[in-house]
């Protein structure tokens, strides 16, 4: 499950080809969008708490296979975890849930965190 420097690893290809919970929930409680200016990718993510945490999360993404895989993988991650955590959750445990992501890539990781963060604070 090796990423090198110039390759997506199996993880990553497998959220790539099929990226998890892509979509809108209708009745949100927070909402977070977030754009690299540096590359113009867009998401936005879509969270429903149940008391203090996640039940539901979906995503829209449009833009590189990287950011796709970790709003992907995100949208697993935030299930069962309160805001707090959420909070506390870095772009690094994002990259690690992936497995890796080429250097170049890591970015794609930290725009998935900061759409995190706009949707707690987005949080009705
Ligand atoms: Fe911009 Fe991936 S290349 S978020």
């Amino acid at each position: 499950m090796a990423t090198d420097d110039y390759h997506y690893n199996e993880t990553v290809l497998t959220h790539i080809a099929e990226p998890h919970n892509i979509g809108e929930i209708g009745d949100a409680d927070g909402i977070g969008t977030g754009t690299n200016p540096v590359c113009g990718d867009e998401v936005s993510l879509y969270l429903k708490f149940e008391g203090d945490t996640v039940s539901d999360a979906k995503m829209k993404v449009l833009g590189c296979g990287a950011i796709t895989a970790a709003m992907s993988s995100v949208t697993d991650l935030v299930r069962g975890k309160t805001a707090n955590e959420l909070r506390e959750l870095t772009h690094e445990e994002i990259t690690a849930s992936l497995g890796g992501l080429p250097k170049h890539k890591r970015h794609c990781a930290q725009l998935a965190q900061r759409v995190v963060r706009n949707a707690l604070e987005g949080r009705g």
